[in-house]
């Protein structure tokens, strides 16, 4: 297999926050709903994870970008799309195309200046600190 589709976005994010929060009892990011290590299994056997629903907040359910539902997020988002000159948009795609798995982002938007939006994220080198800050604003637990 040379490539597997994932659902990933900063707000559902569990394929690598599981990580984050391995072998914490209580810790719901340390439940595996992909059966475990799909990450991990892509990076072994050279295969490429496609992101899709990459701005979604969960399935289907609406985008996080500009979301009152995500206002910390959308704080760290817009605190770094103005340090790189960016929109939030390709900060949000530079969170997923930054982790060493070199996974690639599925967009779905009909809008060209969108594509255009999010394709600037890929050139951007969050620091490791910005990264685990942008997960950490999504919800997530870092140790
Ligand atoms: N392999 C699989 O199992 C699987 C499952 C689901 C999807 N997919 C693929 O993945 C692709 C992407 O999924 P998706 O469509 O859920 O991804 P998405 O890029 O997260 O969401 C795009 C949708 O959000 C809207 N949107 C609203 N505000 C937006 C903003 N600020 N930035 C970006 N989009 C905004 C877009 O509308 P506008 O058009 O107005 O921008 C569009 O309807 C799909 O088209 C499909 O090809 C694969």
């Amino acid at each position: 297999m040379a490539a597997n589709q994932v659902q990933l976005s900063l707000t559902h994010s569990t394929v690598i926050a599981q990580g984050l929060s391995s072998n914490m009892a209580g810790e719901e990011d340390s439940l595996t709903r992909d059966g475990g290590g799909i990450v991990d299994y892509a990076r072994i056997n050279g295969i490429t994870l496609q992101a899709w629903s990459p701005f979604q907040k969960g399935f289907q359910d609406g985008v996080f970008i500009d979301s009152p539902d995500h206002p910390e997020l959308n704080a760290e988002l817009g605190r770094l799309a103005a340090k790189y000159g960016v929109t939030p948009t390709a900060i949000a795609v530079a969170w997923i195309t930054r982790h060493p798995a070199g996974i690639q982002v599925v967009l779905g938007t009909t809008k060209p200046q969108r594509v255009a939006d999010a394709a600037a994220g890929s050139d951007i080198p969050l620091t490791r600190g910005e990264w685990y800050g942008l997960i950490q604003a999504a919800g997530h637990s870092v140790p």
